[in-house]
């Protein structure tokens, strides 16, 4: 978000705590992969419209204030506001200094009554300014995604404004009208609180429609002549349904879908409300991934000694993020099972070298990683892999046993060329292809 806003023009300074972070930025190396980042970066530290500073003194210049820090997850579900409080702490001490009125703006994902009863008040004892005529504070939740996080920041579907103070949400509008312009999505005005658990609905509604096709997948398994990529194409014709994640799969993972629903559920109980469709969409997403292990045994009988290849680390493709990655639980199952496991993924090694040391071995590419293997199962759905066909595993592997863990792969054409295919989704004799 910030280096876009320096893209267009703006006066961007990145405020935070982390040295290392903050060297690596002013050397324009971002600290994770994102397409087109490293250019934006590039850009803003040489036309000097984005720079980063840990002085929280420089924030009294600024007309907007965007707080983005983390709200990571507490054992219980209920996310550590630490981070916002010391973001807003910071943000009212500067304001003390400053000449002009500042806005602002809660980007961090939030429980509904944040903004109001913690932000607010934080800066309010902190600044001893006036709400409303010195500072004021919106809520904004933030809905770009991971590896089209450029894309997605130029290009958002709406924009969620919240707030007490009416003429703040109007500064806010005006300013993202100056950055989109032509392109302007619709603008949502409302509560603080409704702004906050928008974000948290919208986060539970994609989790839940990813686990709604992953719970058809399981009965489509189950019938003769089924394939959950057929189903998935006509209900999305639906105009009520929509075709987009409807991607069957060993699960959604990341930093935010499992975070969010977590939170979402810890609050509802909080509320005295057991929100029985969330607690149902993440046991269901708990199961999926357990599905590889059981594909794999079904397979190879008992998983001791037998070497496992894993495609795919990062939690989807276009990322080297491991947070949250399914690849951590179906790894930890198959280690625990007594398995040797190979891993192969284009950018997320690295990462994956910091949970599992030397517990696995790191391939290079696919063929190194499926050499000799007993089983494979595709677990992120990189394009590279998505090109791999039955030969490809004939040729390389011991024993030809493929997991299709994101329903890539023509069960027809594997079968044909000698691979054991068990493909989420996909009924005993099915295949989509049968009537075409
Ligand atoms: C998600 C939301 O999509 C963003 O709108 C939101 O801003 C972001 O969280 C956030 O709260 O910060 P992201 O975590 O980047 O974005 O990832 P998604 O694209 O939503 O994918 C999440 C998981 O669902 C991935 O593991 C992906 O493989 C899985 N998925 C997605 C499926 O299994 N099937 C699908 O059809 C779609």
């Amino acid at each position: 978000m910030a280096v876009c806003f320096a893209k267009h023009g703006y006066k961007v300074v990145g405020i935070d705590t982390d040295q290392h972070l903050l060297a690596k930025l002013r050397e324009g190396q971002p600290p994770f992969h994102e397409p087109n980042l490293q250019g934006y970066l590039a850009d803003g530290l040489k036309n000097k419209n984005f720079t980063v500073t840990d002085d929280p003194s420089m924030n009294s210049m600024s007309d907007i204030a965007f707080i983005t820090v983390g709200t990571p997850s507490q054992a219980n579900g209920q996310i550590d506001l630490s981070y916002v409080v010391s973001a807003s702490k910071m943000i009212g001490h500067s304001l003390r200094s400053a000449r002009h009125y500042q806005l602002v703006v809660v980007k961090s994902t939030v429980a509904p009554g944040t903004a109001r009863n913690v932000v607010k008040p934080v800066i309010d004892r902190e600044s001893n300014k006036a709400y409303n005529l010195d500072y004021s504070v919106c809520s904004n939740p933030e809905f770009l995604r991971e590896g089209r996080a450029i894309y997605d920041s130029e290009n958002p579907d709406r924009i969620i404004i919240g707030s007490d103070d009416h003429a703040a949400i109007e500064r806010l509008e005006k300013f993202y009208q100056t950055l989109y312009s032509n392109t302007m999505p619709t603008v949502i005005r409302t509560t603080f609180e409704n702004a906050e658990l928008t974000k948290y609905a919208n986060n539970a509604f994609l989790a839940t429609k990813v686990s709604f096709i992953n719970c058809i997948a399981s009965i489509a398994e189950r019938i003769p002549h089924t394939d959950v990529n057929s189903i998935a194409s006509a209900i999305g014709l639906d105009a009520r349904i929509g075709p987009h994640f409807l991607n069957a799969g060993l699960g959604w993972g990341g930093s935010c879908l499992p975070k969010d629903l977590h939170s979402l559920l810890n609050l509802s109980e909080n509320l005295g409300y057991r929100a029985e469709l969330i607690a149902a969409t993440d046991e269901t997403n708990r199961q999926q991934a357990e599905k590889a292990v059981e594909f794999a045994k079904q397979a190879l009988g008992a998983l001791a000694d037998k070497r496992v290849a894993i495609l795919g680390l990062a939690f989807k493709p276009e990322t080297d993020d491991m947070r949250e990655a399914v690849s951590v639980r179906v790894i930890n199952r198959m280690l625990g099972e007594g398995a040797s496991v190979s891993v192969s993924d284009p950018l997320a090694t690295e990462n994956a070298k910091r949970i599992f040391g030397d517990r696995i071995t790191y391939a290079a590419n696919v063929d190194e990683c499926i050499e000799g293997a007993d089983c494979c199962i595709l677990v992120t759905e990189w394009p590279e892999f998505k090109k791999l066909n039955g030969e490809a595993f004939v040729r390389k592997m011991r024993t030809p046993t493929v997991v299709d863990g994101r329903r890539l792969y023509d069960p027809k054409e594997f079968k044909k060329a000698g691979v054991k295919l068990f493909a989420v989704g996909v009924g005993p004799e099915g295949s989509e292809s049968e009537n075409r």
